[in-house]
């Protein structure tokens, strides 16, 4: 496995509005999966949590193609039953997924329904051998992605596990499963996506160069944002 990971400061792409930006990463994610698909046959997308991808996942339902080369997988999970609405499997299912005819074998939920450490422990057979396509990656209002919060640990070191078992988690539910910083890092291409004042304060904090995990998983990452996210303004 390549371990060299992903290296530079993150390019801050800004859109009027989170309808721009749903529209260009939407079709960003699928000239990304032509490519990957043309030069390798497949293409390994990792799927960010929380309400923010929602519209990015509808809009590929009309807007993706060559679905039977797509593998999917989570970058985290919540430890709920997997009809759950607050699972993050169960959204990208009801807004995209059973839209579109991605085999199901190459659909990789968290089974985070095992608890976290035998979910942690599974889920880590499971990922390809090789670096992703593309880490989808939303971010909390705390600085945290995926379920790497601050003052927990978040896997920097490629010798540790590639999925964790997390537990206290300070944004509900407590119990969480999340692939790790090294391992969300062997990508090809990084991809925050951040809309809303509301994720001004983290961005803030991420240009200020303060140690969050959404800073050090993002490192040569391109961050997708609207004008209402933006610190700047
Ligand atoms: C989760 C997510 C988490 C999310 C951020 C942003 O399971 O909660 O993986 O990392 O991406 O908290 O959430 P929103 O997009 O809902 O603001």
């Amino acid at each position: 496995m390549n371990t060299e990971a992903i290296r530079g400061a993150p390019s801050w792409h800004i859109h009027p509005d989170a309808e721009a930006l749903t529209r260009h990463l939407a079709r960003a994610i699928v000239r990304m999966a032509d490519a990957a698909i043309t030069a390798r046959g497949a293409f390994h997308l990792v799927l960010a949590g929380g309400n923010t991808p929602r519209a990015v996942y509808a809009a590929l339902v009309s807007g993706g193609r060559r679905w039977d080369a797509w593998h999917l997988y989570h970058g985290d999970e919540r430890c709920l039953p997997p009809q759950n609405l607050q699972r993050n499997s169960r959204m990208a299912e009801s807004v995209w997924l059973q839209h579109v005819p991605i085999p199901r074998a190459q659909i990789h939920d968290i089974p985070a329904e095992m608890g976290a450490e035998a979910a942690a422990a599974t889920y880590a057979t499971i990922l390809p051998p090789q670096r992703f396509d593309l880490v989808l990656l939303g971010i909390g209002e705390d600085g945290h992605t995926a379920s790497l919060f601050p003052g927990q640990q978040w896997g920097l070191d490629p010798t540790t596990p590639a999925v964790l078992a997390v537990h206290n988690a300070p944004k509900a539910p407590a119990e969480r499963v999340s692939l790790s910083a090294w391992r969300l890092q062997q990508s090809r291409e990084i991809f925050f996506i951040a809309t809303g004042s509301g994720k001004r304060d983290a961005l803030a904090a991420w240009r200020r160069g303060e140690e969050i995990p959404a800073a050090r998983v993002g490192v040569g990452a391109t961050v997708w944002l609207d004008a209402a996210a933006w610190p700047e303004t």
